[in-house]
């Protein structure tokens, strides 16, 4: 799988990458003059727009870095990573919860993960009005749940919503916040990269489950990469 997503950075995702890079740094003068805007809806707009720019360029980045370079693994709390991420979409306004232990220390990829969690968030708040990050922690595995009211994932496009660029026609029609399809592509690749799976499941009586299973490592391999 890792490697044929790999295989998949042809030369339209290269070019895609290359023309990403040289956006950032127009993306960032033009956030700097947009903060000389008097009119205050007219500069949160611009700035929120850019923003946007922003992160769908970053996504398209990491997407290439994690097809080649990974991050190294440290011990870290996975239910406080998940707990900030509650926090920072609440920040934003979004209606989401965290349910599970206050603390578990596990050896993984942070930042990584930190990106793998808040991808489905993203998804979940766009396609529902309510989220929740479960977590449940047993002696071999950890399991991450984002579940949301939206519609869910037919079975028959489940597969395919993993691909990189694949997007449903909703969210083609979406002209806000719609992306390159590349967050479900992403966050498999880092459960993959983790050892472990990423799988998609219908939530009663309506919404998309995201399930991100995680081998736990034992203390000894904690020092092997
Ligand atoms: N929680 C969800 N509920 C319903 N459909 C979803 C959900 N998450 C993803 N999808 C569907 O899967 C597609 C692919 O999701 P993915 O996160 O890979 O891309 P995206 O959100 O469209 O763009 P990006 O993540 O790059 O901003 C979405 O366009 C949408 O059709
Ligand atoms: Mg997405």
């Amino acid at each position: 799988m890792r490697e044929r997503i790999t295989g998949l950075i042809d030369d339209r995702t290269k070019m895609l990458a290359a023309i990403s890079h040289d956006l950032r740094t127009p993306i960032t003068r033009m956030r700097l003059r947009s903060e000389f805007i008097e009119d205050e809806t007219h500069r949160s707009r611009m700035l929120s727009d850019l923003d946007q720019m922003r992160s769908m360029l970053e996504s398209v980045l990491s997407f290439l870095r994690n097809g080649r370079r990974l991050e190294a693994m440290t011990l870290a709390d996975v239910a406080s990573t998940l707990q900030l991420i509650t926090d920072q979409f609440g920040d934003i306004g979004r209606n989401v919860a965290y349910d599970g232990p206050t603390h578990a220390m596990a050896t993984v990829r942070p930042d990584d993960l930190h990106r793998a969690v808040t991808n489905l968030v993203e998804n979940a708040v766009r396609f529902g009005a309510e989220a929740v990050i479960r977590l449940r922690v047993s002696a071999d595995q950890l399991t991450i749940d984002v579940e949301d009211d939206g519609p869910g994932i037919s079975d028959a496009l489940k597969q395919n919503m993993l691909e990189p660029f694949v997007r449903g026609d909703e969210a083609r029609n979406m002209d806000e916040a719609a992306g390159f399809g590349l967050g479900l592509s992403i966050t498999n690749a880092i459960a993959i990269a983790h050892g472990g799976t990423l799988s998609l499941h219908d939530r009663q009586p309506h919404g998309l489950v995201v399930r991100m299973r995680l081998p736990v490592r034992q203390q000894s391999e904690r020092s092997a990469v």
